[in-house]
């Protein structure tokens, strides 16, 4: 069977200097044009915004989505490209949902990407929906299957996706680039088609690279094919 690709992608690192992902327009730059060599058409980036790590404000993702837009103007380049971000669950993030300030998200849908500890399971994950679908926002959780403290808990994911969380994961779990746990819990969140969302969170110019292989997993192709909402971005 030919190989499902996808057109959109709704996690990414590529904005510069902000965070973790490229650390300046040139790699930025690399990074659009492998996303172009990889068949992508949109890219919606979400730089991270992290109490300790990086606390990026909605002027802090402009003003480096400018830059890259200008370079990537003046280089001929074609991708559209939107920004959201990726907000870590933190105190400082509780606040934030509790203030009247504007929410980073993406489509008509108001949809908000949020990541938990890899290291200790989230609290308070009632309360944050409610307070964001309150202020009209749709709340997704970031690379579901990287919180390996959920392994063989698949009860746990159930009820998450029954207060109303979606799931976005990401493409290179299915390869093993995060290790087996996050593979195996992909496969049993594709298995039971509770992925939305697929995003490749890449960082480098090598993870959009290796999309083209990753995606041909089984898991992977099983999700585009039980209809990921990347199409209707
Ligand atoms: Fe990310």
């Amino acid at each position: 069977m030919p190989v499902i690709k996808l057109e959109t992608d709704i996690h990414s690192h590529i904005l510069p200097g902000i965070d973790d992902g490229a650390a300046n327009i040139n790699e930025s730059l690399d990074m659009v044009k492998a996303f172009i060599a990889q068949g992508y058409t949109k890219i919606i980036t979400t730089p991270h915004i992290h109490s300790l790590r990086y606390w990026n404000t909605k002027d802090s993702i402009q003003k480096a989505y400018d830059i890259l837009i200008e370079a990537m103007s003046k280089e001929g380049l074609h991708l559209d490209i939107e920004f959201a971000a990726e907000y870590y669950l933190d105190n400082k993030f509780l606040e934030l949902i509790c203030q009247d300030e504007e929410i980073l998200n993406f489509s008509e849908n108001k949809y908000v990407l949020i990541e938990f500890s890899f290291k200790s399971p989230p609290i308070g994950v009632d309360m944050v929906y409610n307070k964001l679908v309150d202020k009209g926002y749709q709340p997704v959780i970031a690379h579901p299957e990287r919180y390996e403290y959920w392994v063989g808990n698949l009860g746990m994911f159930e009820r998450l996706r029954d207060i109303g969380y979606l799931f976005q994961c990401n493409i290179h779990s299915a390869a093993g680039l995060y290790g087996k746990i996050p593979m195996r819990i992909f496969n049993d969140l594709s298995g039971k088609n509770w992925i939305e969302f697929l995003g490749s969170d890449a960082h480098s110019t090598h993870a959009v690279s290796q999309l083209g292989t990753s995606i041909q997993r089984s898991a992977v192709q099983k999700a585009i094919l039980n209809g990921v909402r990347n199409h209707a971005l």
